[in-house]
């Protein structure tokens, strides 16, 4: 994307204050300190996705994430993260699950609403294959054949179901695995989600070898000679493992960061989460944007326009309008609503606003559940939690659209501090869990109505968590609309039910992304404007992490 020109004491707007935005503000209030950067946030508050919520009952306090809780411990973005936490000094609530905590067991549904665990060893392996469905004789056929499929070498994009079919002559692998770990991650569907932009390993290793078994053995050999090579010739190499923008952190706004040491401790961590909720990152960052005079929020504060050609952007708050010129605009709002306010104009921007209107999103029905008693956890099965597959191409095959259910609780009881010894161990009788309920397959029927929504909620309570759900006393808050975040005080039969819908919140990344983002960028460098994107939609990946890089890349990008 191209390069900002920022003039000295120049004004920058950042339309959007979910973690995208505040990070570019973070890292271009470092680099750029003249520059005046004005946020827009349509809430009245920072964090977007990221929204932990603290509900009050008078024996406690109960954090309910509704968004993101948890985040890739070896990522370029997590470095970023913990770096950004240690130099505002929170780096006390900074918690981390070792790689032989229980918390990081994981689990996939399989047909018979029973809990498989995702192997980790031999053991739990063989154990997969036979629970999970997956081993077939026709999957053990479509492997065996694989390596002497002929490949393809256009390149053209297809969806991992269809590159599954080419490949291995059925989707076994797909429907009962893959399509899970997609629920997971971007709440979409392996038949649409576009296997160049998810899985661009496959279909490389696919393009050089011809089949994607030969080339993971050539890829598995290759890598075994060169470490016994290498050991041999005692490491000569000395590349940074980093992208050139960590670099340039380091080297310009956190000069004793030491990413290298920090990378080595977090290795052994596969998952960082926060005590107090993910919202102490926005915060944190928010909290430290207002010391300097040249940052200034706008809450509930509607984009009505933005004019990317002039700079301008069309704003209303209280019923007021103000209408206010900048030297560059850093959208980080998703690209439906970005679409939305921009102007008829040239050809280009025409273009550019109907490649921006192309991408789907997905909804989904969020449902936190909380008892004073361990009841929710399954019996023996404890965990991060589990996801839930597609198991067949037909849409009924998971009626209840269920996409997963993280075990939070356990994570909680698990997680330890990254410095040690500061804060105090969680008590242990409780049990929590967030049920993920829609993504795609509300883009297939229509979202049902909250009620009956809750009916399902009840049913996956009983048929897959075995829960008793009729000896329960159900407390169910739709919390959208109740303000009152007090709660009457909690009795071991009390069952904390609280949901929100959250409409279009994932982009999908369907067949066709690739060149569609290709197309977005093209038109936005012809328009040569005042613009730049962010955010999840055209940025450079879906998790939190992903948007800090990409704050950080775009405010280096600043000149
Ligand atoms: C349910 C759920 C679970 C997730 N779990 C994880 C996880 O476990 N780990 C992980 O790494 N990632 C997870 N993610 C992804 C993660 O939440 C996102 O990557 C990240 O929060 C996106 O941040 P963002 O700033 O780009 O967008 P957002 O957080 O959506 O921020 C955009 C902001 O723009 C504002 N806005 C929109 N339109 C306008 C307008 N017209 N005018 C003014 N303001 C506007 C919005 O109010 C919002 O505050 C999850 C996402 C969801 C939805
Ligand atoms: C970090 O970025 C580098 C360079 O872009 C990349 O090769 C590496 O895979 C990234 N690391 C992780 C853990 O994502
Ligand atoms: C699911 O798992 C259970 C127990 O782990 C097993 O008894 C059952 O046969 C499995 N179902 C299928 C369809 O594989
Ligand atoms: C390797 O790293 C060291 C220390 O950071 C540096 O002095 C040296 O120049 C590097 N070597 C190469 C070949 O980059
Ligand atoms: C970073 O930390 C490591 C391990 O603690 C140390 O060996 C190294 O010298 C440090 N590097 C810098 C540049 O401070
Ligand atoms: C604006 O921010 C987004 C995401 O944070 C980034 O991708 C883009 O390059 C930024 N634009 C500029 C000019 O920095």
């Amino acid at each position: 994307m191209s390069l900002a020109r920022v003039p000295k004491n120049g004004k920058v707007a950042v339309l959007g204050g979910g973690i995208s935005g505040l990070s570019f503000a973070y890292f271009l209030s470092k680099l750029r300190p003249d520059v005046k950067i004005d946020l827009y946030e349509k809430s009245g508050r920072v964090g977007g996705a990221i929204n932990s919520q603290t509900l009050h009952s008078q024996d406690s306090d109960i954090l309910l994430e509704k968004g993101p809780r948890t985040l890739r411990g070896v990522s370029n973005g997590t470095l970023l993260i913990v770096d950004i936490l240690k130099a505002l000094k929170k780096e006390n609530v900074i918690q981390v699950i070792p790689k032989n905590s229980p918390a990081n067991k994981k689990y996939l549904l399989n047909q018979s609403n029973e809990l498989v665990q995702v192997p980790d060893g031999i053991r739990t392996f063989s154990s997969f294959l036979s629970k999970s469905g997956i081993f077939t004789p026709e999957l053990v056929f479509g492997i065996l054949r694989e390596p002497f499929r002929k490949g393809v070498k256009d390149g053209r994009d297809e969806s991992i179901e269809e590159f599954f079919t080419r490949r291995f002559g059925n989707t076994v692998l797909t429907d009962k695995v893959l399509s899970a770990i997609m629920h997971g991650i971007y709440a979409g569907d392996t038949a649409k989600l576009s296997v160049n932009t998810i899985l661009p390993g496959l279909k490389d290793t696919e393009t050089k070898s011809g089949s994607v078994i030969r080339g993971m053995f050539s890829k598995l050999w290759t890598s075994k000679k060169k470490k016994t090579e290498s050991k041999g010739a005692g490491s000569a190499e000395n590349k940074s493992e980093f992208p050139e923008s960590l670099v340039q952190y380091e080297q310009i706004i956190s000069p004793s960061a030491n990413l290298s040491a920090l990378s080595e401790q977090l290795k052994q961590f596969p998952m960082i989460k926060l005590q107090g909720g993910l919202q102490q990152l926005p915060q944190t960052i928010f909290e430290e944007l207002k010391k300097s005079p040249n940052f200034n929020v706008n809450f509930d504060s509607h984009i009505t326009e933005v004019d990317p050609i002039v700079g301008k952007v069309t704003s209303s708050a209280h019923g007021k309008q103000s209408v206010l010129e900048y030297d560059h605009i850093n959208s980080t709002i998703d690209s439906k609503a970005l679409a939305s306010v921009l102007p008829e104009g040239s050809t280009a921007l025409n273009e550019f606003k109907s490649a921006l209107s192309t991408l789907e999103f997905a909804s989904i029905f969020l449902v936190n559940a909380y008892s004073k008693s361990g009841c929710l956890i399954p019996k023996g099965k404890q965990g991060f939690g589990f996801l839930s597959p597609k198991f067949t191409k037909k849409i009924d095959s998971n009626p209840n659209a269920l996409l997963g259910i993280i075990f939070d609780s356990d994570v909680e009881k698990h997680a330890k501090y990254l410095i040690s010894n500061s804060g105090e161990a969680p008590d242990s009788g409780y049990s929590k869990i967030t049920l993920m309920i829609g993504g795609h397959y509300y883009n297939q029927f229509q979202i049902p109505s909250n009620s009956r929504n809750l009916k399902i909620v009840k049913k996956i309570l009983a048929e897959i968590l075995q829960l008793k759900v009729d000896n329960y006393n159900l407390i169910i808050r739709d919390e959208a609309l109740i303000s009152d975040k007090t709660l009457p005080s909690l009795g071991p039969n009390d069952i904390l039910i609280s949901y929100n819908l959250y409409e279009d919140c994932i982009p999908q990344y369907n067949v066709g992304y690739g060149l569609n983002k290709k197309r977005v960028c093209d038109s936005l460098k012809e328009l040569d404007c005042k613009m730049s994107i962010g955010g999840t939609s055209f940025g450079s990946g879906i998790g939190v992490p992903d948007c800090v890089v990409n704050g950080l890349e775009n405010a280096l990008n600043v000149k």
